[in-house]
């Protein structure tokens, strides 16, 4: 069902590309995104021109428990009569709940933590502290990665769209294929700072790589006292079916973790970096090195404790599994009914991602879902791909919706 904007709709479009671009505006209408959301609740927002969307992205693990999670908003609601940002310079109680209650999760002895308001920010403090730390400069990403915007986390992207117009990029940065343990063995050196990697990579359409790929990685990090930096901004906080993504490869522990997106249930900006506190004697040093104003907020914190009491819970876990295998059986129907066209799925958790034969596909099928109602995204760095990563609380009914409308897409296509 296409649909077509009304008046109101089209002007507001009008005076929005005027503000943010034409560019932004044509690309999401040819997306079918083009859509000005007013209410929102759970897995479901409006367009202004009265639509329902059923959200099958969670904005990437933004709105892992779906749009105003009653418990988090009424927590903001409390907190908001007493806490405001806080001073960040000083100390709060608020801080130290969420970064005990985030060590109680993390693997190992990453035990300290520092608060900022972005993923990118997360990351690039990542890199500062591996920098700062090692006394070295080298980092290594993957060649398919996505860690940000901003300068250090821009330097690990080797995708031209993301780099071109912005270059040079920081000296240091290289680049491996993602699961390539030769590859990341004849990189690495005792130049290398760290090596940055998602557990595994949904941006390029879900690359998982081999089972023991981490375990290696680790062990050739301490083969050259490189530290190992794992981003957690999209895998973390239940996705994979697991608090964190790397628990996948249980026993690999990390020197630094990155959380963000989900972290404040899509009500508050807020991101974490987490360490070992072998790595946090480099703050001994540097104490005021790194600094944000408005990060670590103490109403952010109240919201980010909150969050974690919902899902760091193991049947709050399982029912993650539980949904991701309802989603399974519907994936398994559509590769039989549309063989020559969804050329197959990765799926950990409520991780997944279809894969389309036509290598730029994402972008019809995009639509085609949009047009069903249903809103979710082609991978950026893999345009054959589309993600499906629906909110934890989605019901047995609202998957099946998702499975009817990748069925009426995927006829379409
Ligand atoms: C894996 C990963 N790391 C870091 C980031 C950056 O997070 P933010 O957009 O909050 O700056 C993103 C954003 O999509 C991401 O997917």
């Amino acid at each position: 069902m296409e649909n077509k904007p009304s008046d109101k709709k089209k002007a507001l479009m009008e005076r929005y590309a005027h503000r943010f671009g034409a560019m932004r505006v044509r690309t999401l209408s040819h997306l079918g995104l083009d859509i000005f959301e007013t209410e929102r609740d759970g897995c479901w927002s409006r367009d202004i021109d009265g639509r329902k969307i059923l959200d099958a992205l969670s904005l990437q693990g933004v709105f892992n428990l779906g749009r105003r999670h009653p418990i988090i908003v009424e927590v903001m609601r409390k907190g908001m009569e007493r806490l405001d940002l806080g001073n960040n310079f000083l100390m709060s109680e608020e801080q130290l709940t969420l970064a005990d209650k985030l060590a109680a999760t993390t693997p190992g002895n990453i035990n300290c933590a520092f608060f900022s308001s972005t993923g990118s920010e997360a990351v690039d403090l990542a890199i500062k502290i591996a920098r700062g730390y090692s006394g070295r400069s080298g980092i290594i990403s993957a060649n398919e990665c996505y860690h940000g915007i901003t300068g250090f986390a821009l330097s690990t992207n080797s995708n031209p769209d993301y780099i071109e117009p912005f270059g040079p990029l920081m000296p240091g940065f290289s680049h491996v294929p993602f699961g390539d343990i030769d590859a990341l063995r004849n990189e690495i050196s005792q130049d290398t700072a760290a090596v940055i990697f998602e557990p595994m990579i949904a941006e390029a359409g879900l690359l998982i790589p081999p089972a023991d790929y981490f375990f290696k990685v680790r062990e050739l990090c301490d083969e050259h006292d490189t530290l190992l930096i794992i981003d957690e901004v999209v895998t973390g906080l239940g996705r994979t079916g697991k608090f964190w993504g790397i628990e996948h490869s249980s026993g690999v522990v990390p020197d630094i973790m990155i959380t963000a997106k989900g972290l404040t249930a899509g009500m508050y900006p807020m991101a974490a970096t987490m360490f070992t506190e072998e790595v946090a004697d480099f703050f001994l040093t540097y104490p005021y090195s790194h600094y944000s104003s408005t990060g670590g907020s103490d109403l952010g914190c109240l919201i980010a404790s909150a969050m974690i009491d919902i899902v760091n819970q193991p049947e709050f876990l399982q029912n993650i599994n539980k949904k991701g295998q309802q989603l399974a059986a519907g994936y398994e129907q559509l590769m039989i009914n549309h063989p020559a066209i969804l050329e197959s799925y990765r799926q950990v958790g409520m991780h997944t991602v279809l894969r389309l034969a036509d290598p730029a596909g994402g972008f019809r099928m995009n639509r085609y879902l949009a047009d069903e109602g249903v809103f979710a995204l082609l991978a950026t760095n893999n345009t054959a791909a589309i993600r499906i990563q629906p909110p934890f609380i989605i019901s047995e009914k609202e998957i099946d919706q998702i499975i009817d409308a990748l069925d009426a897409a995927l006829k379409k296509m």
